[in-house]
């Protein structure tokens, strides 16, 4: 760890409160059990807010499409991550944080992106808007000249493993999940959130370079099934839904077109096997091995069963 005294600007966290994989929430908590001062930046004033405040974080309210609101977050720190949900908006978010930290001279900004990305060009992309976003985000990234560190994940368990297929498991005994027989190598977000720790740490060692990150193995769903059905003592059966159909349901439910369209993309892409890479950049960062997903399901078991009924 860093002499934490020497640094006591804070350390700016983005997309701080949390939906899908709560990186930024999951970052901030673990810097500031290492001592560090974070100012952990969210889209609106909630319990979320207060909750981040408990734990010992200064919290700055604004949106990161907004430059005043970018200014103010930035103003004074050293050290960013920058990540916030899946949305058409990310472009103009990173190209604000951007400009706003050239203008500040910051030492380190960890930028989180899509392991896809890896495997895109100008000639080389995807169906996928956000890829392309992310894609797109990279080069103007590059281009900035700021002292940069990327984070590519693959796929995270919190988002296709519990708050796509979380439902199915508990009341249908079933994984429902678009993936075809492609294998895949789903990681934590809060393994995720280590990773980038770790770097905001120390960054010095880490500007310019890119860590791809994977989870502890790759394999089929009928695999993945058959671990749900170990941890939860029940069997559940992977069914493959057609992509179409998975997201007609999922507007119904009122995702948005643009996640729908990445969520389609990402289904077809493991579908051919496009998910089926591991990297040991995880091990590698943090010295730790990444979380199974038996270790995942166990976690999250309660989620994945119905409650029982008092007699
Ligand atoms: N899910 C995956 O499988 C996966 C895999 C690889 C990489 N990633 C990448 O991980 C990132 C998402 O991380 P995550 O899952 O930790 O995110 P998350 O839990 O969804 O949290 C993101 C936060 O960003 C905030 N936010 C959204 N738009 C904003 C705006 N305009 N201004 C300020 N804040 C805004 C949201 O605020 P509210 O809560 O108030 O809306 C939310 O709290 C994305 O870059 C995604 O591409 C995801």
């Amino acid at each position: 760890m860093t002499n934490i005294s020497e640094h006591d600007s804070p350390i700016l966290v983005t997309g701080a409160a949390g939906a899908v994989g709560a990186i930024g929430r999951n970052v901030t908590s673990m810097l500031l059990a290492q001592g560090h001062h974070v100012r952990a930046m969210v889209r609106r004033e909630d319990a979320r807010a207060d909750d981040l405040r408990r734990l010992g974080a200064e919290v700055v309210v604004g949106d990161l499409t907004d430059l005043a609101s970018v200014h103010r977050a930035v103003e004074s720190c050293k050290r960013i991550y920058f990540g916030m949900s899946v949305s058409a908006a990310y472009l103009e978010a990173t190209v604000n944080m951007a400009v706003v930290a050239r203008h500040h001279g910051v030492e380190a900004v960890v930028n989180m992106s899509q392991m896809t990305v890896s495997q895109m060009s100008i000639t080389e992309t995807t169906d996928s808007p956000q890829h392309k976003l992310h894609w797109l985000a990279e080069q103007a990234l590059s281009w900035s000249g700021l002292p940069m560190v990327t984070i590519r994940p693959t796929v995270f368990l919190e988002g296709f493993f519990q708050v796509l297929a979380a439902a199915g498991v508990r009341d249908r005994d079933a994984l429902v999940l678009p993936l075809g027989d492609g294998r895949t190598a789903p990681i934590s977000a809060v393994d995720v959130a280590r990773a980038v720790a770790v770097v905001l740490d120390d960054p010095a060692p880490h500007i310019g370079r890119i860590y791809n990150l994977t989870g502890k193995e790759s394999a089929d769903l009928v695999h993945f099934a058959n671990v749900f059905s170990e941890v939860l003592g029940r069997t559940i059966t992977y069914r493959d839904a057609p992509v179409d159909a998975w997201t007609d349901k999922l507007r119904e439910a009122g995702f948005p077109e643009h996640l729908l369209a990445h969520f389609a993309a990402m289904a077809r892409l493991h579908q051919q096997g496009r998910y089926d890479r591991m990297t040991d950049d995880f091990t590698r960062l943090t010295g730790r091995v990444p979380t199974s997903m038996h270790e995942f399901v166990q976690a999250h078991a309660t989620e994945f069963t119905r409650p029982t009924t008092a007699a």
